[in-house]
């Protein structure tokens, strides 16, 4: 199979096997407030990370490229829903890409149709400092996303079979790199023995990609004829993520993502204690079935929708969120309590 094969296989299975939406975000509740002393045209949802400045903590998470014209086309059309909305957008994994130049194409185009827009570029842990460099480069990306996937390779028949020395290879990017590094999972979730260590290197963020939405052992799974089912249901839900992240002493900036459907779990995300909440799968969903246009708006409704929560719980601004009680239950509660958080 070719790589530009797999890729499309990836779009379409993340698309058929959907999101199982165990994130636990359904366990988290805001609790209503009557006095919230708000004015909507007071609330501002512009958001900090890792020293970069955002308009919205909104951004389109790391999906494709490198897999020829079909690629370039949805890359475009994100790029073009991200630069209407005024939200960053992260590209997929440029590797292909450094050994391929063919397959440039399908990343330059997101800086050549958004070329104000705040872009990361995105490698995975095997990465080397010259090629962290050159992804960085391709693009004029404004930050790096670092990927960790271990259940995904684990899960394909020709995927990795060590992971060793992933944490010397980010310290070492993050040392050398111009641009802030941001460390990501891709659906598994970040919990707080990855976070504690992540937090010694000059990492600028974490995005948590928790369990429960795009689901890469699944899609997978879908691709192969013995199941490896086990690391279909394996991963850290989001919302337990998140507050594992941010828990960190002194740790970098926490992103949302995983799972995240609607303005509603992205704010939870945002009073749980990230500064930013990426969505991928429902995106592109959004895009495949109903264009690009629909993308746009859909963008735009997310904003107003956050804005319209920050309203109600007395949020001027999105750090504001994380002084809103929440209430939270269920099998998140059960987690936590387990882990040892209060
Ligand atoms: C991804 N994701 C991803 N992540 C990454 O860091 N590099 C990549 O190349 C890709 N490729 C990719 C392709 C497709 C089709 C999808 C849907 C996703 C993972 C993505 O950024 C995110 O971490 C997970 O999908 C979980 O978030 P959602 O989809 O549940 O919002």
């Amino acid at each position: 199979m070719t790589r530009a094969q797999r890729k499309r296989d990836h779009i379409k299975y993340a698309l058929s096997t959907g999101q199982s939406r165990r994130t636990g975000f359904d366990d988290i509740e805001f609790v209503h407030q009557s006095l919230p002393d708000t004015s909507l045209a007071e609330v501002s949802i512009q958001t900090k990370i890792g020293g970069l400045s955002l308009s919205s903590p909104i951004f389109i998470n790391a999906m494709t490229g490198g897999g020829g014209k079909d690629t370039e086309r949805i890359n475009g059309q994100l790029a073009v829903a991200a630069r209407e909305a005024g939200v960053a957008m992260a590209v997929g994994s440029q590797m292909s890409a450094l050994k391929n130049p063919e397959e440039r194409q399908s990343f330059i185009i997101v800086r050549k149709l958004y070329k104000e827009g705040i872009i990361f570029a995105n490698l995975g842990s095997e990465a080397t400092v010259e090629q962290a460099e050159a992804a960085v480069h391709m693009i004029e990306a404004d930050a790096l996303q670092i990927h960790l996937n271990v259940i995904q390779e684990l899960t394909m028949p020709e995927g990795d079979r060590s992971f060793k020395g992933a944490l010397e290879r980010i310290e070492r990017i993050a040392e050398r790199l111009p641009v802030p590094v941001f460390v990501k999972e891709t659906g598994f979730g970040l919990g707080r023995e990855a976070a504690e260590k992540l937090a010694k290197l000059p990492v600028a963020a974490m995005d948590v990609s928790g369990f429960g939405g795009t689901n890469f052992a699944a899609v997978e799974n879908k691709r192969r004829a013995n199941k490896l089912d086990y690391f279909s249901h394996w991963g850290i839900p989001t919302a337990a993520a998140i507050i594992e992240c941010a828990a960190v002493d002194g740790g970098p900036d926490v992103i949302a993502s995983g799972g995240l459907q609607h303005s509603l779990d992205a704010a939870k995300s945002l009073a749980l204690g990230a500064a930013a909440a990426g969505m991928a799968g429902t995106f592109l969903k959004v895009l495949m079935d109903e264009g690009p246009e629909a993308l746009r708006d859909e963008l735009f409704a997310v904003h107003n929708d956050l804005k319209l929560i920050m309203c109600a719980v007395g949020a001027r601004r999105v750090t504001d969120l994380r002084q809103a009680p929440l209430i939270i239950k269920g099998e998140t509660f059960h987690r936590l309590h387990v882990r040892g958080y209060e």
